[in-house]
């Protein structure tokens, strides 16, 4: 088992770990040691294929090996990369990665409007974290920007292409967890957009999953658009009978209202069990749910910020719901982003 160092912190991993997933698991290990890992907007681990479009996600190769210890001459992608015996990684502790992380968020931001206030993915966005991390105060671009109309690619889902960063995540769901892809990516370069065949509309049992791995706000639900700032939601962990998918998912509410459900994601901002479309955009009243317990969102998100948990334990002892469990029995929640 090959023994990588990153940003002086060693473990010892399985034979073709990649760097990315090294860190992962350091962050794993200690929470406290979760700012080694690379940020990450096309790389999804459930997702085969996925990583190496987007490049946020490079370090610095300080010594290649035991056997080889000459340093990688330029940054590599850490999804992409393998670690080999010995291998020395700087992440945060290069001020050559931090800058180039920067220049790849300035790259990301060239068509990307900064339109959060506007925004239904503002608060869960990661673009909006990493320019918050590593963006510039102003934009040095001076072209025209690529602008789309946002269209509805299907009854329940909108692309807003504007605000795509290309990061095929959507296309790999489509190709993975669909049946009978009807969109890509058209047309290469400064032209290259995400589109649906003619005329085809996205209507597949698993296709609303495409909304939750988006890093951004380009493919938002149409149930849920424009109904609230996701930060003043209660997301609950909740879960039904299911005879498409598991049923575990997260509602989230206003009073008792279900304004929208998602999949349950873990601290990397990754789904862990895609949904069905009919649990995410169907099942959209409280009775429909089996609450759980309020989901602790342990990320530096501003959802985080509410203080949802107390209030919503405290509104659950208010005004219990009929399927709403009594506040002792409510499990504690799950770290998610
Ligand atoms: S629509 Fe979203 S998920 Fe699809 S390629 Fe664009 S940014 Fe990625
Ligand atoms: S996460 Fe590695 S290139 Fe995008």
């Amino acid at each position: 088992m090959p023994k990588v160092t990153i940003d002086n912190i060693e473990i010892e991993v399985p034979e073709g770990t990649t760097i990315l997933q090294a860190a992962r698991m350091i962050g794993e290990r200690n929470s406290a040691e979760r700012y080694v890992v690379p940020p990450t907007m096309c790389y999804y681990s459930s997702l085969e294929g996925s990583g190496g479009y987007c490049r946020t996600c490079l370090v610095k190769v300080a010594k290649g090996s035991e056997k080889d210890p000459r340093p990688i001459p330029k940054p590599v992608a850490s999804c992409r990369t393998a670690v080999q015996e010995g291998m020395v990684v700087e992440n945060t502790l290069s001020p050559e990665v931090l800058d180039v992380r920067s220049g790849v968020t300035e790259y990301l931001l060239i068509n990307h409007p900064l339109d959060c206030p506007i925004c239904d993915q503002a608060g869960e966005c990661h673009l909006q974290d990493l320019s918050y991390e590593h963006g510039l105060a102003t934009s040095r671009y001076q072209f025209e920007r690529r602008t789309f109309d946002p269209i509805d690619i299907g009854e329940t889902i909108k692309l807003h292409m504007t605000r795509c960063i290309l990061c095929y995540r959507c296309v790999k769901v489509a190709e993975q967890i669909t049946d009978g892809r009807v969109h890509g990516v058209i047309n290469r370069g400064d032209v290259a957009e995400i589109s649906t065949y003619i005329e085809q509309a996205i209507e597949n049992d698993f296709s609303g999953n495409m909304i939750d791995v988006c890093p951004v706000g380009a493919l938002t639900d149409r149930t849920f658009r424009f109904s609230a700032r996701v930060w003043i939601t209660k997301p609950m962990d909740a879960h039904r009978d299911c005879a498409q998918c598991s049923g575990k998912t997260v509602v989230w509410l206003k009073g008792q209202d279900v304004l929208r459900v998602t999949g349950r994601k873990d601290q990397w901002g990754e789904v862990e069990e895609f949904i069905c479309n009919e649990c995410r955009f169907v099942k959209k009243q409280l009775s429909d749910w089996i609450i759980e317990g309020p989901r602790n969102i342990d990320r530096h998100s501003v959802i985080s910020q509410g203080h949802y948990v107390l209030e919503t334990k405290q509104k659950v002892l208010d005004h219990p719901a009929p399927n709403v469990p009594e506040l002792a029995q409510l499990k504690p929640a799950k770290k998610s982003t």
